[in-house]
């Protein structure tokens, strides 16, 4: 799980926007809906592109998939793009916000084409639907 730039705000930033839940109880959440599903879930978040590019590239032959909440380099990152198509492991994008019901700038997402689906406009939600959307295909797709 990657959490991305200003994530670490949630709860503080934008309420009305973000809702009030914490990163902390976010990540509370999936450890928790990760022992229920049997899976191993490692998180990190950064607000550095490089940092989130080096992750990506460490999960490689480490991780099974990747979750990840770009934030704004959403909208912006061709290295973050190019690190998941680069690494192949199956991605799913979340995001707390309808970011098709906002701003034009954030209509536009870099990740999206290199995922295999995204979950966006859940709240907090978005992150639980995203990690049992990347079980389940992970589930179809890897001979038990
Ligand atoms: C976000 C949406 C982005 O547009 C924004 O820059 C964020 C959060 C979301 O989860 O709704 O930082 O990824």
């Amino acid at each position: 799980m990657l959490h991305g730039p200003n994530l670490n705000l949630l709860g503080k930033r934008e309420p009305e926007v973000y809702g009030s839940t914490t990163l902390d109880a976010i990540n509370q959440q999936l450890e928790q809906a990760s022992k229920g599903l049997e899976i191993h879930l490692s998180i990190l978040q950064s607000n550095h592109e490089g940092v989130l590019v080096d992750a990506i590239q460490q999960a490689f032959g480490q991780q099974q998939g990747l979750l990840i909440n770009p934030g704004a380099y959403t909208h912006t990152s061709v290295a973050i793009r190019d690190a998941i198509a680069a690494i192949d492991l199956p991605t799913v994008e979340v995001h707390l916000s309808n970011i098709y019901r906002r701003e034009a700038f954030r209509h536009h997402s870099y990740i999206a084409p290199v995922a295999i689906g995204q979950i966006s406009g859940f709240g907090a939600d978005s992150y639980l639907w995203g990690l049992h959307a990347l079980v389940q295909h992970l589930r179809k797709s890897i001979p038990a």
